[in-house]
This record gives C-alpha cells, structure tokens and sequence, in this order.
C-alpha cells in the first residue's frame, strides 16, 4: 500500500470506550502507509454531532485535543479522521469510532447503597449474598445502561444472564476516595413487560481480610452494599430508571465463604432457582437497607477491567506422596480452576492451589494465611455440573484435587487465567531459549501481578499495590502493555492516599496494618518515577499533569527528611530489599548502606521533578528543584565518593546508582567507578549480587561504562543466584528471590518466598532497550532509537512494540562478523541509528536494512 491510510481513532487510554470520565476525551490515530519518510502535516477531524476541526496544521496524532464542546453524561459521539501529508496527499476518512460518557456528575447518581441487613452477613468472609428486585417495563426499548458498582465484590444480573465479563468488579481502588463503577449496554438483556435484576455481592478488599501479619477486616466498612442504576431509554422517547433502593429483597446464596486469600465454597444445593429472573417468590427475603453513600467518590474507570484471558488444560496428572492427586498446568498463573463434574447430590470437590511442588506435594508454606482453598458441593443430577469460583483468585501452576468423583478426565479441570485485561503491545525474542524464556516469564509474572492494581505477588496474604516494586518494574510494565489508562487509576489513588497520610505509603492502597505508613526510598519514589516512566512510554504529558502535585509533595517531603546536608540518612528504609547475600530471614539486611540508595534516588526524583516542572511550564520550580538536584548529587559524592571515583559502600548496587542516575563528576571519575563495578562483578564470578534497588540498573550501568561483555556473561549467567539459574530450574515466571527454590529442589526458607513476583524482571528493559535495540529517543516514542548491542554469543534477537504512531520493531542477525539490523520506523516518526562500530545516523518512517561488520562496540542507549 503506498497512500497513507489512518485507523479509526482512539479516545484516552481507552479500550472499550463505553461509560468513560472525560467529558473531552483526547483522540489518537496511527497511520500505515509505504511511502517511505511519511509525516503528519496537517489532520481532520469529525464528530458524529456535526462538528469539524478543519484542517489543523499539525504533526500531532497523539493525544490529540478534543475539537468539539464537552460531553454531558451518557453522551456517545464518534469521531474520525483524514491526515494529510507533507507531500500533499490526504488519506481517506478513518472509520467511525464511539465513545459514550458515563455519569459524569454526583448528581446523575440516584441509587443508593442496598446493603442486606446486619442478619444476614456472616463473619467477614462469610457467605456471599443475594439481592434482587423485578421491574416492569412498559413500551420497546431503545437502549439500556446498567452503571454498577458496589462496597464489596459484585456479579451482576440481568434475567438471569450474568452482565458484563469483569472478573473482581468493581477492582480495588481506595475506596474510600476513589471507587470505580462500570458502565454496561445491557439494552439486549430486557424486553417488555417483566423483567429482573440482581447481583451476588461478596466481601472482597472492603470487607474481607487483607494483608500479612494476620492481616486486617473490614478497612472500608462493615455493610457491604450494591450501587446500581438501570437507565432505559425507550423507542417511543421516554425513560426509564430503575435504581438500588428499598425495595431490593436479600437472601443467601449457594456461596457459603468466600475470601479473596483463602477461597471459595459453593454448595450448589443452596442455588435459588431462577432468582435473577422475573416471577421468582421473593417473599421470604428480606428488605435491603438503604445506605448512603458519596456519589462524589464515583469514578469511571480509566484502564480495563480484570477480565479472564485464557484458559490452560493441565498438562500432567501427577499422584503425590499419599497418593493425592495433582494436577500440573505447566504455567504459574494468577486466576482459578473451572471444573465439570458429575456426581451425587451433597458430595464435595477440594481445590487446593500451589506455584511449586516440595518432595511431590503442594508447597504450602509460601502462601503463609492464604488457605487458596476452593469446595464446591454438588447439586446432584442427571448432566454434569460447571463451576468457577467468582470472588477469589489464586496463584498456582498445581492444583490438588481431592473428592473427585469417578475418574478426572483431561478436559474436566480448566485454569482460568484472570487479571487486568491490558492490551499488550511489546514482544522480545532472542536466540537463547533460555533468555527468551525469561523474557516470557517476566510477562507472565506482570499478568499475574495485574489484577486490577500492580501487586506484589498473586498468593499469599499480600498481593498489595507495593510501590518499590512497580517503581522498579514501570519501564518493562510500560512495554509489555498498555497500562497508562490502568495506571492513571492507581496513581490517582497514589495521590489521595499521600494527602492524607503526609507521605506515600509502601502500598496503594494504604491499608493499616501493624506498622505506620513509612517513608521509604525506592518505594515512595513511585510517585515521581513512574509518572515519569509513562510519559515516556506513552507521550501524555496529562499524565504528569495529574501527577504533578504528588510529585512535588514526595519530594518536598524527602527534602525535609534528609535535613540541611541533603543526605537521606535517618529513619526506616528498605534500602536495596532482598539482595542475595541478605539472610533468609532478613531480607533487608543488604550489603549496601541504605542511606546511599536513599539519597541516591534522592538526587534522581529531584532532576525528574525539575524536567516535569520545565515540561509543564513551572518555570520556579524547574529552577528550584535542577538546583535541589544538584545539591543532592553534590552531598552524594561529598559523603559517598572518593575524589577518584570509588564508592564508600563498595557494592554493585552502589556503582549502579552513582552511574546511571548520574552522580558522579567528570569521565575520569566515571571511568574509576566502572572498572572498579566491574571488579566487582568478576570478583563474584559474574552472579548477581543485587536487590530491588540495583537490579533494574547494574547492566546499564556496566554498558554506559562500556562493558558489555561483563553485562552479557551477568545476564546468561545460569548458576544461581543469577537471572537465568530459576529458568533452569523450570521457573514459568520471576521469582521474588533470586534463589525461591534452592537448587537442591527445596523451598528457601524465608517468609518472603513467592515465586511471583516481577521486580526482579525489571531486567527486561535491558532486553528491550539495549539486547534488541529499542527505546525511546523522545517521549511516545516519537523519536525511537535504535541501537542494539550485540553480545553474550547471541546470533539474533527481536523486538516488537506497538507504538502511539504504530508499530517499530528492530532484528538483528549475527553471521560471523556481519551484523544485519532490520528495522521498521512508525509513520510521523524518526530513529536515530546508533550501531556499534558505525556512525550515528537518522531515518525515517519504514522499514529499513543495514549492514555492519567488525565486532564494535560504542556507548549504550542513555535512559
Ligand atoms: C512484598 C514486596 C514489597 C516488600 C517491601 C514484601 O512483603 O512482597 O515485594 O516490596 O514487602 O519490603
């Protein structure tokens, strides 16, 4: 195709833009064509109301202003889109694409909360229960929205058909600023004349148990409560609404406990039939209360929602020691089993949930209170029965199967792959199966840290929003997927929480258990980094923009903390967390002085701070904070480095600080601190002697001071503890510990023992950005660079992202000395070509081939 041809746009960070929050929602498109070099010179615009932009003189496609008024609620535009390009040619018109508003003001809010009556809720994590109301409906309908939400976990109903596909809505927010609720098209379930609604309304992160250390219930209330409000619009122009309130009727169910860490039970017997359908006897229900609640605190949601996402078939049927049986699904997943089974009326099936076997039994202890038990009980019958859990996920690869009866059969348990239903955009691929297969784990260990928020682990009695681990985490996460939307929420929660607590907590959201909210480095520093991270991913500097106030508040706060000389040096600190040469039990205890990390990344959110503040226009602050930067990187070398170069704390971690962030002065110094960071290296025998804080940075590091030999032989170092040593141990994701499973087989006996955890993936970056070659070279991609640096006895390697302007890609191939670089460049964009032992050059939109020869070298990409 040689003519320029522009897909329907977007709006936002939306997939599926039904029952959005912004009443002017940005557009962007991307373009194929073939004409080589092809940019942007001007765009169109039409709206579905008439409204046009006219030709607008602009290379912008991204994110691009909303050209018409501001949408009411409930308001569904379409929108489309002709480019023009320098050459003078415009494309045709785009397709149509719609988004639709959902309700954008407290007002639109009628429900209220129907929360069933203190009688009928357990103990938290007590049964789920049941409510419903029938309405009548009195003309043909035009269109239906159901906007739902709740205090708890809900499945919604509509005549007996469960609405939507999310799985865990309405997700976990801060509930107690931000609670999402979700727009549906439910205009296909109604009909004239009878109709019914209900929901099943669990307990889930309002008022189930969460976090370690026996953890906490009821963080956000007691009374659990559905918000509903059922707008229909019929054909002859009326409406029609029918809402959460008094006449909503509540009973229990077939659930009879269901936690989010331990599990769901389901007799079957207890299911009313036809309760979600109209004419069924609710006479023996009982009313539901009638809460209030904010409407202020309702939010559309920016991202998507958890969605189930694949399904896997067990791959071996094992018998354990006592002659239990277990099922292997070949892959550590976060999600839940789907089971058919036949049997006899009152019989029941345990479900019991692993990521690793010990001596050929379920390896239990790792989830420390996280029962991850399931038990449905048969309703009995002629055909075979269908169950999944619904208000519980677990992560697993094994799954004990006790009670079964008659024989198990392939097809009859299935794993139900459950999280955030992000679009995934970036692949890498290498010649080593070993590092490709790390690359491969490290996706999965983000989809199982993906539900509905960024967590630690999906097992155990955590799974919290841990900040340290998607600040380290953010530029892989941000290649993988796309995740601005989804992250927007987060760090919007972020934001709520920081003002009321004075500080970012550890987790987001804050959930108050034995500890107070502690400042940390690495962690806090979420609220600066990874703002940052987006914007670089994603061009949208609204996200900064958002973000900003917290960004500034972290760390003005930080500054006080660290006091007149600018050192961060007192109070708790993680520090470089789980380094391999802390003590199993002290995953703390770090070789590298926690104050060098501090306020090492100190002086790192004050320069990202002071080039948003540029970027956004706050001229004083950009001043005050490139001054606050320096100062900080000053008071680092005066109290950590000596006048030549080496690093008071001598550890990697402490070299890869002082290099990437840039904190040391003048080539003379950075060349001391990377031979001896090299040293270092060798000296333990290329295997990784890095924790959170050092991991996602020491082979950069290594590469801005040229080794990239020393880099390649760290990164395909196989004998533990090293990147690759789980992957020849069978790992399928990234384990928290670099050793989770000791090479002898056993469990390492530390308390933090998942073996799902993505910070010690954050190397995929380095995969991305310096293995294959591409990064960013301007935000969104708009500039790329592509500079691969071939080593570690690779033959080739590959990366893939789908872009704002659509899709780069880099390959390379080694024969011998030739080197041969594939590359495609997105329309409207430029790469700059950096390949070692050639000059610099710049191409533009295409694809693109070259050939070098020689074994180069040359500076690696900057960050
Ligand atoms: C979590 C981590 C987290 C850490 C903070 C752990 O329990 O699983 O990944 O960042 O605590 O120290």
């Amino acid at each position: 195709m040689t003519s320029p041809h522009v897909h329907a746009p977007t709006f936002e960070h939306h997939r599926d833009p039904l029952g959005i929050g912004e009443n002017a929602p940005r557009l962007s498109w991307t373009v194929t064509t073939g004409l080589p070099g092809w940019r942007q010179a001007a765009y169109e615009i039409e709206l579905s109301d008439g409204t046009a932009s006219g030709r607008v003189e602009s290379e912008e496609s991204v994110l691009v202003p909303w050209p018409g008024g501001p949408l009411g609620s409930r308001e569904r535009r379409g929108a489309r889109v002709r480019v023009h390009g320098h050459d003078g040619k415009a494309s045709d018109w785009s397709e149509w694409s719609w988004a639709e508003t959902g309700l954008l003001e407290p007002a639109d809010w009628q429900a209220g909360a129907a929360a069933p009556p203190p009688g009928l809720l357990g103990p938290p994590d007590g049964p789920a229960l049941l409510l419903r109301r029938d309405f009548t409906l009195r003309a043909p309908i035009a269109r239906a929205r159901l906007y739902v939400t709740a205090h708890g976990l809900y499945e919604a109903e509509i005549n007996g058909h469960v609405v939507g596909d999310d799985v865990l809505a309405p997700g976990w927010t801060s509930y107690g600023h931000r609670l999402r609720y979700r727009t549906h098209d439910v205009t296909t379930l109604l009909r004239r004349g009878a109709n019914a609604i209900g929901a099943t309304l669990a307990d889930g992160w309002y008022r189930g148990r969460i976090g370690f250390l026996g953890g906490t219930t009821g963080v956000y209330g007691d009374r659990t409560a559905i918000i509903a409000q059922l707008e229909i619009a019929y054909e002859d122009g009326t409406a029609e609404t029918v809402v959460t309130d008094g006449s909503w009727r509540c009973a229990t169910g077939p659930i009879t406990a269901t936690s989010l860490y331990d599990g769901e039970k389901h007799d079957a017997r207890l299911l009313p039939d036809g309760w979600s359908e109209p004419g069924f006897d609710d006479s023996a229900w009982l009313p539901a209360d009638v809460l209030a609640h904010d409407p202020a605190r309702l939010v559309a949601p920016s991202g998507p929602p958890v969605r189930r996402t694949e399904t896997l078939s067990p791959v071996a049927v094992l018998t354990g020691p006592s002659g239990e049986t277990i099922l292997d699904f070949g892959q550590n997943l976060a999600g839940r089993l789907r089971i058919r089974v036949q049997g006899p009326a009152g019989h029941t099936v345990t479900l019991r949930h692993a990521e690793v076997l010990e001596n050929g039994a379920l390896a239990l202890r790792p989830l420390r209170q996280a029962a991850a038990l399931d038990q449905y009980t048969l309703r009995g019958g002629d055909g075979p029965e269908e169950w999944e859990p619904r208000f519980t996920t677990h992560g697993f690869r094994y799954a004990q199967v006790d009670g079964w009866p008659g024989d198990l059969g392939p097809a009859d348990v299935q794993a139900v792959v459950c999280h955030t239903d992000l679009r995934p955009i970036g692949a890498f691929d290498c010649s080593d199966p070993l590092l490709s297969r790390l690359h491969d784990n490290v996706r999965w260990s983000m989809r199982g840290n993906y539900v509905d928020l960024p967590t630690d682990c999906p097992q155990r009695d955590e799974r919290l929003g841990w900040t340290g681990d998607l600040q380290v985490f953010a530029p892989t996460a941000a290649f993988l997927y796309d995740c601005s939307g989804a992250l927007a929420s987060w760090l919007a929660d972020l934001a709520a929480e920081q003002a009321d607590l004075g500080t970012v907590p550890p987790y987001v959201p804050w959930v108050p258990l034995k500890f107070p909210p502690r400042s940390a480095a690495v962690w806090g520093d979420a609220a600066v980094l990874v703002p940052w991270v987006l914007y670089r991913s994603s061009g949208d500097l609204g996200l900064l923009r958002a973000q900003y106030a917290s960004m500034k508040a972290w760390v003005e706060h930080v500054t006080s903390l660290a006091g007149d000389d600018h050192l961060w040096n007192e109070g708790f600190q993680y520090g470089d967390w789980l380094d391999p040469a802390a003590p199993p039990d002290k995953p703390g205890k770090t070789r590298t002085d926690p104050a060098l990390v501090a306020t090492a990344y100190h002086a790192r959110t004050a320069r990202v701070l002071a080039d948003t503040a540029a970027l956004l226009g706050h001229h004083a602050d950009a001043a005050r904070y490139g001054e606050l930067a320096e100062a900080v990187r000053a008071a680092f070398r005066r109290e950590f480095v000596t006048p030549s170069g080496r690093l008071a704390c001598d550890s990697q971690t402490s070299y890869a600080l002082a290099l990437t962030f840039d904190l040391l002065e003048g080539p003379a110094q950075r060349e001391r601190a990377g031979r001896r960071l090299v040293e270092l290296v060798v000296q333990d025998d290329h295997r990784i002697s890095t924790g959170f804080a050092g991991t996602p940075l020491i082979c950069d590091a290594l590469c801005s001071v040229g080794a990239y030999d020393t880099a390649y032989e760290l990164l395909t170092q196989r004998a533990c503890p090293s990147w690759l040593y789980p992957v020849t141990m069978g790992a399928t994701t990234i384990w928290e510990r670099w050793d989770s499973l000791l090479p002898d087989g056993t469990v390492n006996p530390g308390e933090m023992t998942s073996f799902n955890h993505y910070a010690l993936g954050a190397v995929a970056d380095f995969l991305h950005r310096t293995v294959a070659g591409l990064a960013p070279a301007a935000p969104g991609y708009r500039r790329l660079r592509i500079a691969p640096r071939p080593g570690g006895g690779l033959t080739h390697a590959s990366a893939r992202l789908e872009t704002p302007y659509g899709l780069a890609s880099v390959s390379w191939e080694r024969d011998g000395e030739t080197l041969t670089v594939t590359a495609t460049v997105p329309p409207g964009t430029v790469a700059e070509v950096d390949l070692p032992g050639s000059a610099m050059r710049e191409v533009g939109a295409g694809i693109h081939t070259f050939t070098v020869t020689g074994k180069g070298g040359g500076p690696g990409p900057a960050r």
